[in-house]
């Protein structure tokens, strides 16, 4: 029987619903949520390091909603202090001191001076673009190509562009990721291909006096996981400084991650503006946008608007995260429980000969299968994703959601799993490996 078919014969329940899903629901998803072949499953219920679907199949979940997670499932802390904020209401519309509270939390773990808050890491893109912009009066912006910076108009470009289209390495082509993104905010969008400090001094260049800021995910996580080269980010920081024109680090997914200061504790350096989501949220929708108080301060009259921004439910579980779990202890545990699922699978790639390679940087990790190191969006092109599907579902079917589905994406450890389940994790990758 084949992985997909043994997939069939586990998830009935799931097949029926995602029928039923399909009439209403757009691909049949409510909103961000892999659809992959031959159909996605249902969950019924999470709790720490573990999912069980509709079916009664449990999983050991190292996609933990694209990193969001890392304090794990329903985190004995979060349930309660949440339970307690309900209590005393969702929303006011007014003021609550908490919000200062969460703020000074990022503040002592980031460069930066002020915060704002949002509710999602692309409202956080955009917020960061558009005050870089105000700071600076410039317009155009410099991306990466290959890099998800979220859905503004203006990053939604050069996601997963098409070879085709790309053009050359040195100067690459604005791609828009889909159709819907106008012609007109291409012209302000250029693209500079990752680890390369010699393309983005050409195009910084090119364009001086033009340029609001360079945006970077300073290890990209959207092409599985792309460290930068060493001095790659201080070199970045020192030509933007040079070329006057702002840095930004998307630090959606590293922010809190990698580090208690996300990149910039990680990497020391130092950026102008920083946008946060995922992880800082522990699993409740927020963002924020953060940095010296001249830039952020600058939204003035006329606002980062947002009802929900700065909620007191999603900035409880921000505070929570922050003060109450992610503590030194369990920065130490997530390192060494990381490093030991990248060597682990190392040694088991290695001695099958299997063509892949393993990338990441303490809790967060993957492994692409290709036969050569990933440093830019057109070396992770000709990765295998076929073999990247066929991993993925036969881990699922022995009970453990290895990373979030897709060759772009990578696996996070949370504070509540296991040594035993890492180990556990090696085992069934050892089994699966023949198989690849
Ligand atoms: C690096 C990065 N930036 C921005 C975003 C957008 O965040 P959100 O999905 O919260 O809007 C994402 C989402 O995956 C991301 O990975």
């Amino acid at each position: 029987m084949s992985e997909e078919e043994t997939y069939v014969g586990r998830t009935q329940t799931s097949s029926d619903l995602y029928k039923k899903a399909q009439k209403v629901l757009s691909g049949g998803v409510g909103g961000s949520a892999p659809s992959f072949d031959p159909y996605p499953f249902f969950v019924d219920r999470a709790e720490g390091s573990k999912l069980r679907d509709v079916d009664g199949n449990e999983y050991c979940d190292y996609n933990l909603c694209w990193g969001v997670l890392i304090g794990g499932h329903a985190h004995p802390k979060m349930v309660e202090g949440l339970k307690k904020q309900l209590e005393r209401g969702t929303i006011y519309g007014f003021l609550h001191d908490n919000s200062r509270v969460a703020a000074e939390e990022i503040v002592k773990r980031f460069p930066v001076e002020k915060v704002r808050f949002t509710n999602s890491g692309s409202e956080s893109t955009l917020y960061a673009v558009r005050l870089a912009r105000r700071y600076t009066k410039k317009e155009k912006i410099v991306k990466i190509e290959g890099a998800y910076d979220g859905v503004a108009d203006s990053l939604h470009v050069s996601k997963i562009p098409d070879l085709s289209k790309v053009g050359p390495k040195e100067r690459p082509t604005p791609v828009p990721h889909g159709k819907g993104i106008p012609r007109g905010v291409l012209k302000d969008t250029l693209i500079a291909p990752f680890n390369d400090i010699e393309v983005m001094q050409d195009v910084l260049r090119e364009n001086r006096g033009d340029i609001a800021a360079v945006m970077v995910e300073p290890v990209m996580m959207n092409k599985g996981v792309i460290p930068p080269e060493e001095g790659y980010l201080a070199e970045l920081r020192k030509l933007t400084e040079e070329e006057n024109v702002l840095l930004i680090f998307d630090e959606v997914k590293t922010g809190v991650k990698i580090a208690p200061g996300g990149a910039c504790d990680y990497y020391g350096v130092e950026p102008d503006i920083i946008a946060l989501a995922k992880a800082i949220g522990g699993g409740l929708p927020i963002g924020a946008v953060a940095g010296r108080g001249e830039i952020i301060d600058g939204v003035g009259p006329e606002g980062l608007f947002g009802t929900y921004s700065s909620n007191p439910l999603s900035i409880e579980a921000c505070r929570i995260t922050l003060q109450e779990i992610l503590t030194g202890k369990a920065y130490s545990k997530l390192e060494r429980l990381g490093n030991r699922l990248m060597s682990g699978y190392e040694d088991i790639i290695e001695d099958d000969g299997l063509k892949a390679v393993v990338q990441g940087v303490n809790a967060v990790g993957d492994i692409l299968f290709t036969d050569h190191p990933v440093t830019n969006f057109r070396e992770w092109a000709d990765v295998d994703k076929e073999k990247a599907h066929h991993y993925w579902i036969a881990m699922l079917n022995r009970g453990i959601i290895p990373m979030s589905y897709g060759a772009d994406e990578e696996w996070l450890i949370s504070v509540q799993h296991t040594e035993e389940e890492i180990e556990e994790h090696l085992e069934t990758f050892k089994e699966v490996v023949s198989g690849l």
